[in-house]
C-alpha cells in the first residue's frame, strides 16, 4: 500500500520550509533524501527530528540504486523533487555540479520513478504524482514593458544554472509524454524567508549589514526580481500536489516586482529600525556598487493566474510583511547564522567578491 511522500533536497532552503509547513498542515509521513552539500543543513529540521512519521536519508539523487531502493522500501504516493544546485553565481564559476545534479540527478530520479510507477496497481497509479520544483529563470529575461512570464513563454535560459534547470524540465515533460509518468512542473520566482543560505541576495545583505561588511550590489542594481515568501511557495506546491492536473506546468509568483536596490534599501531600513543601537546605522552607508554578474538577467516577473484561478492559490504575505518576518528571523537566529557563515562560506565570499572591483559607493533606488 502506498503511503507518504518522498522529497529530495529537503535540507535546503525551500525543502526545509516545505517539510516544516507539511507537518504543520497535518501532512502524511515524509522521507527526505538529501546529499547534504554545502547548501543542506539538518539544523533547519531539528524540530521534526525524532518524529515517527519523518525519515531522513543522506544520499545522492544520482545514485540510481539508492533511489530505486528508497522507492521500493517506502512506497511513496508522490515524489517532490527539490534537490538541485541552485546558485547562479556558483553555476558561472563551476557549472559541472549543476549539470550533474540538476540534469543527471533528475534523469536518475525519473527512471527510478518510472520503474516504480509501472509496477503500481491501477488504483495506485491514479494517485501517484512526480512534482518537479523548477524556476522562472528557464524563461530568460524580460524587457521593462514585456508581459510577465506565463506557462507558454518559450524557454530561453541564460545562465548555466537556468540551462540545467531548463534541461531537467524538458526531461520531466518527456517522461510524461513518452512514458505516461504523472508529472507536474512548477516554475517559481525568487524565494526569500527563514533558512535561506546567505549566498543569496536577501540573507547576504542582512548578515553582511549586521556585521558592518559591504553590501555588494551588482551593476546598477536596477535588475528586477519577483519576490515570494518561501512558505507561500510551499502552499502553492501543496495545492498543485493535491489538485494540479498531470502533465501541466504551473507558474508560481508573488506579484512583488522590486529592483535589487529597492530590496537592499528596504532591508537597510528594517535593520535601522530593529537594531537601533547598531554602530552601522544608517545601514545604506554600507552599499557598494560592484562589477556585474556575467549574463545577468535584467527582469523576471511571473503571471500566476493559472495557479490562482484553477487551484485557488493566493500568497499570504506581501513583500513588506514577509521581509519584516525574514529580517526578524535572522536577528533571532544568530547561532544558525554563525554556523553557516564559517569556513567554506568565507571561502565562497572571497572567491565571488574579492575580484569584483567596487564601481561606486552607495546607490540611490
Ligand atoms: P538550496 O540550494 O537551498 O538547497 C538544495 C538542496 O539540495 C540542499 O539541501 C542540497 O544538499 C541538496 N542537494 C544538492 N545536490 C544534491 C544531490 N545530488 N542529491 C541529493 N541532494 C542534493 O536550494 P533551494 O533554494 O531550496 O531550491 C530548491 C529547489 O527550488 C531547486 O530545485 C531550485 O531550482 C528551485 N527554486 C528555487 C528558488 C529560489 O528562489 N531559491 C526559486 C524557484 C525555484
Ligand atoms: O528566480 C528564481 C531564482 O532565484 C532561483 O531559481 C534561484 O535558485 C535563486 O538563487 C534565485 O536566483 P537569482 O540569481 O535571482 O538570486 P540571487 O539571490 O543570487 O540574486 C538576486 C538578484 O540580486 C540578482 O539580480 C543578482 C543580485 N545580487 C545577488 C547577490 C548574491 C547582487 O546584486 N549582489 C549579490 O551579492
Amino acid at each position: 500500500m502506498m503511503d507518504g511522500i518522498l522529497i529530495t533536497g529537503g535540507a535546503g532552503f525551500i525543502g526545509s520550509n516545505f517539510i516544516l509547513e507539511w507537518f504543520a498542515h497535518g501532512g502524511a509521513p515524509l522521507i527526505n533524501v538529501d546529499k547534504l552539500t554545502y547548501a543542506g543543513n539538518l539544523e533547519n529540521l531539528t524540530s521534526v527530528e525524532g518524529r515517527s512519521d519523518y525519515i531522513f536519508v543522506q544520499g545522492d539523487i544520482c545514485d540510481a540504486e539508492l533511489v530505486a531502493g528508497l522507492l521500493q522500501q517506502y512506497r511513496p504516493q508522490a515524489i517532490i523533487h527539490f534537490a538541485a544546485e541552485s546558485h547562479v553565481d556558483r553555476s558561472i564559476s563551476g557549472p559541472e555540479a549543476f549539470l550533474r545534479t540538476n540534469i543527471d540527478g533528475t534523469f536518475t530520479l525519473l527512471q527510478a520513478a518510472r520503474t516504480y510507477y509501472d509496477a503500481l496497481s491501477a488504483e495506485e497509479k491514479t494517485r501517484f504524482r512526480f512534482l518537479h520544483v523548477s524556476t522562472d529563470e528557464v524563461y530568460g529575461t524580460l524587457a521593462p514593458d514585456d508581459p510577465a512570464f506565463h506557462e507558454e513563454t518559450p524557454y530561453s535560459p541564460n545562465s548555466p544554472y537556468a540551462a540545467s534547470k531548463a534541461s531537467s524540465d524538458h526531461l520531466v515533460r518527456a517522461w510524461f509524454h513518452t512514458y505516461g509518468l504523472p508529472t507536474i512542473i512548477t516554475n517559481c520566482s525568487n524565494n526569500y524567508g527563514p533558512f535561506q543560505f546567505p549566498e543569496k541576495l536577501i540573507p547576504l545583505m542582512i548578515t553582511h549589514a549586521l556585521t558592518g561588511r559591504p553590501l555588494p550590489v551588482y551593476g546598477d542594481g536596477l535588475q528586477i526580481r519577483d519576490w515570494l515568501f518561501a512558505a507561500d511557495h510551499c502552499g502553492a506546491l501543496r495545492a498543485v500536489l493535491e489538485r494540479g492536473r498531470v502533465g501541466e506546468t504551473y507558474n508560481v509568483g508573488g506579484g512583488n516586482q522590486r529592483s535589487n536596490l529597492e530590496v537592499v534599501h528596504t532591508v537597510c531600513a528594517l535593520l535601522d529600525e530593529l537594531v537601533p543601537d547598531s554602530p552601522y546605522r544608517p545601514h545604506t552607508q554600507l552599499i557598494r556598487s560592484v562589477q556585474d554578474r556575467p549574463g545577468h538577467d535584467r527582469r523576471y516577473a511571473i503571471d500566476a493566474r493559472k495557479l490562482e484561478s484553477e487551484l485557488g492559490w493566493r500568497a499570504n504575505e506581501s513583500f513588506e510583511t514577509g521581509l519584516r518576518k525574514t529580517v526578524e528571523w535572522y536577528l533571532a537566529h544568530a547561532e544558525w547564522v554563525e554556523h553557516v557563515t564559517t569556513g567554506a562560506y568565507q571561502q565562497w565570499v572571497t572567491q565571488n567578491y574579492s575580484d569584483r572591483s567596487v564601481v561606486s559607493a552607495g546607490g540611490s533606488q
